[in-house]
């Protein structure tokens, strides 16, 4: 293999028969597309080439930076594109949460911008959210910026749609696999190979995996947040399941440690979602079947992440009270307050607001105090940071990682912890004030 340019090393990536002794399925042979093998790490590599291709020559007879709201695998293949045109890249999002991965983007010479903000993926219909209102700049022309527009950019799914589709169909002697599985960011691996496979068997059954909710694995969205994303087409899958991180951690390891298999958190959570789904389709099955699904990056980046929720396997006891062990029962009894009984208890209330100090800065709820999620974490893991007679409000931007918080506070005995319900965006929506400083 003799290339001129490392983004010809792009795509024909290896299609891996998982070993049926460790998926366990007996009528069902079970591949991985391993995109982690791409030269620059993940399957979005083949994105970032298709959109920012066709920009290339304009950026680099203006000089312009490239600029993607992406805190992961998008921003890394186009920071590496970008520096191989002489250009700039800019990263905007509104919280870097893996910290190898910021490092990495640094090193990379990439711009960080975290602004305040909902969500990386912008809503467009929240013209306060400032990822919007970036979005809006971005779009003015002669700004200085090539955007390449990830959430919205059929040349996102385009790529899937001619490249690792029809890949897969190759590997599998011209077949479509009877089934396909896939973790869900900006929907366009699996909207594009979704296309693609069925063009060749419009049978190929589409299952997308989401994060459930509150849940982080980084690279993919929950439920909620999917539904923000323009490429995401509902009609495309024929199933939308949930995986949690615990499920996507162990789908890891199994890869790792059985399969010779570098997986990120997302690949063994579309290993894990695929399994579990195709249980309930294999015993009835009557004649042999294919699935696939997509190992989208390696697992070097996500040392924290597992180090934070599995200590265990790195030789550390397990932490007390963590924020991952907070179950769906342990839930149920929140303590959830509207927004006007929250304004009431905020009065002599110890008002906490988890989000990003950047968005904190931004807007809070007067006299809250701000302790971004994971530094109260940490805090909790040494016990509760405060006393048991101050009544506590927590305060996220949509009143569930604040409902989790509360969970666990719950747990650890404090017997006057609240949500805010709805968070931050049903205080403003209910047009209660919020200051800046
Ligand atoms: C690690 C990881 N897994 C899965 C995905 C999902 O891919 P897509 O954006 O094509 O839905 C992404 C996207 O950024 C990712 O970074």
């Amino acid at each position: 293999m003799r290339f001129d340019d490392i983004t010809e090393a792009i795509g024909n990536t290896p299609l891996v028969r998982i070993d049926p002794a460790v998926h366990g399925l007996r009528n069902i042979d079970l591949y991985a597309k391993l995109e982690l093998l791409n030269p620059f790490g993940s399957v979005k590599d083949r994105a970032a080439w298709s959109m920012v291709r066709p920009l290339l020559d304009g950026a680099v007879e203006r000089g312009d930076t490239v600029v993607e709201l992406s805190s992961g695998n998008t921003a890394k293949a186009l920071a590496l594109i970008a520096g191989m045109y002489g250009l700039s890249f800019k990263s905007v999002t509104n919280r870097m949460r893996v910290p190898e991965i910021k490092d990495l983007l640094l090193l990379l010479g990439a711009e960080i911008d975290e602004l305040p903000g909902r969500s990386e993926c912008l809503d467009p219909s929240d013209t306060d959210d400032p990822l919007t209102r970036m979005h809006v700049l971005l779009q003015e022309e002669g700004n200085g910026y090539v955007h390449t527009d990830q959430y919205f950019n059929s040349l996102n799914a385009d790529a899937h749609l001619t490249g690792t589709g029809p890949e897969i169909i190759k590997d599998l002697d011209g077949v479509a696999p009877d089934y396909f599985i896939a973790c869900v960011g900006t929907a366009g691996s699996s909207t594009g190979v979704a296309r693609a496979l069925r063009q060749h068997n419009p049978d190929t059954r589409v299952i997308g995996l989401v994060a459930a909710k509150s849940d982080f694995i980084p690279g993919i969205r929950t439920i909620d947040e999917v539904h923000e994303v323009g490429l995401f087409e509902p009609g495309v899958y024929d199933a939308i399941e949930t995986i949690s991180a615990d499920e996507a951690i162990d789908g890891l390891l199994t890869l790792v440690r059985r399969c010779g298999t570098l997986a990120g958190p997302t690949g063994g959570g579309a290993f894990q979602g695929a399994v579990r789904f195709l249980r309930t389709v294999d015993p009835a099955l009557t004649s042999r079947r294919t699935a696939v699904f997509i190992v989208c990056d390696r697992v070097e980046s996500y040392l924290s992440y597992l180090r934070e929720r599995r200590p265990e396997l790195f030789g550390r006891p397990p932490r007390p009270h963590s924020v991952a062990s907070v179950s769906a029962g342990d839930l149920t009894s929140v303590s959830s307050l509207t927004v006007d009984a929250a304004r009431v208890l905020a009065e002599r209330a110890l008002v906490i607001d988890l989000r990003s100090p950047y968005a904190y800065q931004a807007l809070h709820i007067d006299g809250s105090i701000n302790i971004v999620d994971e530094v109260f974490a940490d805090l909790l893991h040494a016990g509760l940071p405060f006393s048991r007679r101050q009544p506590v409000l927590l305060v996220c931007p949509v009143g569930e990682k604040s409902a989790t918080y509360a969970a666990l506070l719950t747990r650890m005995g404090h017997p006057d912890v609240h949500s805010l319900d709805g968070g931050v965006i049903a205080w403003r929506d209910a047009g209660l004030p919020l200051v800046r400083d």
